[in-house]
């Protein structure tokens, strides 16, 4: 006999059901919608955007094409660190760019971009408000202020 106390359950599923109820028959709730989807799951994956093109009544080429059309949504898992380079006036001024550059040639990446390993991703942000150690970068939102591209290499080998 098994018993149904035993199946595992997906604690981001069910928050995806909770937010998809509260949603459901309500207009214009696309944008929130995967905005909560993105923050349960980290990204919209193929299989959550079908979850709620079905859910919704709202077709496929739809919820992708918003998904797409929205900077802020991501269709790839992210990275284990996150690493956000501010390109703000104060950075770019002190040199931001040389920094940026030293960490897509270390790492192999662009901006919006994720190492093959899965370890670090890479964003572009505007000022993150420490323009006095500019030019900063945060990784997992440690801030690494008065960066030189020299020190790029080392900073980097502290997050395993
Ligand atoms: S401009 Fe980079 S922290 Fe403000």
């Amino acid at each position: 006999m098994s018993c149904s106390c035993l199946e595992l359950v997906d604690p981001k599923e069910v928050k995806l059901d909770a937010v998809l109820s509260a949603y459901q028959g309500k207009k214009g709730v696309l944008v929130p919608v995967l905005q909560e989807a993105q923050e349960i799951y980290g990204y919209l994956s193929q299989e959550v955007m079908e979850k709620i093109s079905r859910t919704l009544r709202i077709l496929p080429a739809e919820v992708y094409g918003v998904a797409t059309f929205y900077s802020q949504f991501r269709l790839k898992p992210m990275g284990k660190h996150i690493i956000q380079i501010c390109l703000g006036t104060a950075c770019h001024v002190r040199g931001g760019a040389k920094v940026l550059e030293a960490i897509e040639e270390k790492l192999r990446i662009k901006d919006g971009e994720t190492t093959s390993d899965g370890r670090f991703s890479l964003e572009i942000v505007a000022c993150i408000g420490a323009c006095g150690l500019a030019p900063v970068v945060s990784i997992d939102g440690d801030v690494h202020g008065r960066l030189i591209p020299e020190r790029v290499g080392q900073i980097l080998e502290n997050y395993v």
